[in-house]
């Protein structure tokens, strides 16, 4: 249960006596909380049949996807998870449990006494090299059974023997997955959470045994999302268990709900941002931007996941090489999983040379896990800026328009210095340009550029905060009450179309810890300053920074922010080193110019950033600004 979803016992006994309720403010931990758990220490990459194949998927295509990234190269440059998706059950026998498959597509998993067994499908992939990865769903019915009714693939038998998924049986079915059969990966769907109300028509025209839904897609104030964690966190047990080498990676897929923003990264290894992708531009942008404004949850061994790559079909397919392009640079920049999902027997070479672009599998793989920042943000065009394990930069200019775009990339886009040549090379046609200060572009209709970059660092002698989100691990980001992030593309609904009175926002993130703005998007400002560099972040918060580099010193000029709703409420600064208190400031308020705050790092491995103030359950949130926020040798 995490500090700020839980009143102290004492809060509530002041409640009784006195109206307001005090909130609990974050401590300092002094260790590293960000989970180790799990072998996606970079961005999973490999191939997944879903939108391939839907659930008509069969043993002869998962193989010949598997033959085929071994056979074109592109296992060796890391796709290497071949992932079965929904489709694969025939049923749950009832005499134990034991999940059986479906032979009639997958041969090689019948046995004599009808058993079924994955392991020879398993043991295939593993000697080509690869890895396998299976589909469940964390309730009891998966999303085949309401979204794909007319599959010939659905579960068969009475209702329980149709219940696949994994309540109910969690470590029954993970160790039968991992330990018996072989698989290294598993998706876990929620559908069977939120689509399975007793007394609906899906459960009456199909005789399922209804579940109260914890999810409820329009809704974030009636999702209840302790529960849906709860699900999750138990599954994630269940895994260490069946997993003591470490080598296994669980992708959470409830489609950016139940808040999985925040918790999502203390329990799997990637999570779903939003609703699957279709391949069409609009959902293409919805998905990014699910994503694109979360670099400071997702790091080394956790990753936010817009969904897997929608590459060669409709706005994506070979006549739209520019869009599919766009799309393969902007998976990368932001560090998602690389899933490619196409029939690979009969792939087209100017699709293969797409995933097979190498220097954007290395963007997408750098080990820093650094997320882009968007350094420029419009609903135009947008700037990303990557910054690599070695300190150089790789930036992106997005045209998300149909319309030519003009775009100028400035030094300070960069975080480079303005009066020093700066050396561009394209990262598609592999050209190289120089420029000084600043250049323009003009990006075709969905164009996007990418380029690795050469220049002098701004910041010579240390690196801001915002250039390392892959460093930070949001423990608190003081959000009380879950918002929907409205800044998100709201795409026609590709499943009702305009058959609702609108596309509403709908994935909790509002007010999440953000480099290089505020929580709600706008500059960062104390007092009549504003900062490039910093983070954004509300008060009652909590950011632990890993200094494995060894920087000696944290700088910062830190206060409430100008955009604040609250304005009454003096917050505390503090910096720990290893839970010892570094450096702390007076309790600073709206308006209050913008302190200084120091703190002598000397041999400390985690630095965290407390900023604090009184507050009550239901108030208004504080906005705070840590500008300029550095770490110097
Ligand atoms: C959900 C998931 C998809 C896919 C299907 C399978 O919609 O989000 O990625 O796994 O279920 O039915």
């Amino acid at each position: 249960m995490k500090l700020k979803t839980q009143l102290l016992l004492a809060s509530v006994m002041v409640a009784l006596v006195s109206p307001v309720a005090v909130f609990a403010q974050p401590m300092a931990k002094g260790v590293w909380l960000a989970p180790s758990a799990g072998a996606a220490k970079t961005p999973p990459m490999g191939w997944n049949s879903w939108n391939a194949f839907r659930t008509e998927v069969d043993e002869d295509k998962v193989m010949g996807a598997a033959q085929a990234l071994v056979d074109e190269g592109l296992a060796k440059k890391g796709y290497i998870y071949v992932n079965l998706d929904d489709g694969w059950w025939q049923k749950r026998r009832q005499s134990d449990g034991r999940m059986i498959i479906r032979t009639r597509i997958f041969p090689s998993a019948a046995t004599p006494d009808g058993t079924t067994s994955f392991r020879g499908f398993t043991d295939r992939l593993h000697g080509m090299g690869l890895k396998a990865g299976l589909y469940t769903d964390v309730g009891h019915n998966a999303c085949s059974q309401a979204f794909d009714l007319h599959s010939p693939n659905l579960p068969e038998g009475t209702a329980e023997e149709r219940q696949v998924g994994l309540a109910g049986h969690v470590s029954q079915d993970i160790n039968l997955y991992f330990s018996d059969w072989g698989f290294d990966y598993i998706k876990v769907d929620a559908c069977g959470l939120a689509d399975f109300a007793p007394g609906s028509q899906l459960v009456k025209d199909n005789g399922y045994i209804g579940l109260e839904p914890e999810i409820e897609r329009a809704s974030i104030n009636r999702t209840d999302s302790a529960r849906v964690e709860a699900r999750y966190a138990e599954v994630a047990a269940a895994l260490k268990q069946a997993n003591p080498d470490n080598d296994y990676v669980f992708s959470i897929c409830n489609w950016g709900m139940a808040n999985v923003r925040e918790w999502g990264k203390d329990v799997g290894s990637s999570w779903r941002t939003s609703s699957d992708i279709t391949p069409n531009w609009t959902s293409m942008l919805h998905n990014y931007d699910s994503a694109a404004k979360r670099a400071l949850y997702a790091g080394p061994g956790h990753w936010n996941d817009p969904d897997i790559l929608y590459i060669g079909a409709g706005d994506f397919d070979t006549d739209h090489l520019t869009e599919a392009r766009t799309h393969f640079t902007l998976w990368a920049m932001m560090s998602s999983p690389l899933l490619i999902s196409y029939d690979l027997r009969k792939a087209p070479q100017s699709l293969l040379d797409i995933w097979g672009n190498a220097d954007l599998i290395a963007v997408d793989q750098d080990p820093a896990g650094n997320q882009a920042i968007i350094a420029y943000d419009s609903d135009d065009a947008q700037i990303l800026v990557k910054t690599m394990a070695d300190g150089h930069k790789v930036v992106a200019l997005f045209n998300r328009t149909a319309s030519p775009v003009k775009v100028s990339l400035l030094a300070s886009h960069l975080k480079l210095k303005g009066d020093a040549a700066i050396t561009l090379t394209d990262l598609w046609s592999k050209t190289a340009s120089t420029f000084t200060g600043e250049t323009g572009f003009d990006l075709a209709p969905h164009e996007t550029r990418v380029f690795s970059v050469q220049g002098a660092r701004e910041l010579a002698e240390g690196v801001y905060l915002s250039e390392i989100p892959g460093a930070i691990n949001v423990v608190d980001d003081g959000v009380k009450t879950p918002e929907a992030d409205p800044s998100i593309h709201r795409m026609i609904d590709p499943w009702a179309g305009t058959r609702s009175s609108g596309s509403r926002p709908q994935y909790a993130g509002w007010g999440g810890a953000q480099a290089d703005t505020t929580p709600y998007g706008q500059t960062l400002q104390i007092g009549g300053q504003s900062f490039d560099s910093g983070i954004g972040v509300l008060g009652n918060s909590l950011l632990q920074v890993k200094n494995e580099a060894g920087y000696r010193s944290f700088r910062a000029l830190v206060g409430v922010d100008a955009s604040t709703p609250l304005r009454d409420r003096a917050v505390t600064f503090a910096v720990y080193g290893d839970g010892k208190l570094l450096a702390r400031t007076p309790p600073l308020k709206f308006g209050d110019a913008p302190r200084e705050i120091t703190a002598d790092l000397s041999g400390h491995k985690v630095i965290e950033l407390l900023a604090t103030h009184d507050s009550t359950a239901d108030e208004r949130p504080v906005v705070v600004t840590w500008g300029a926020a550095r770490l110097l040798k």
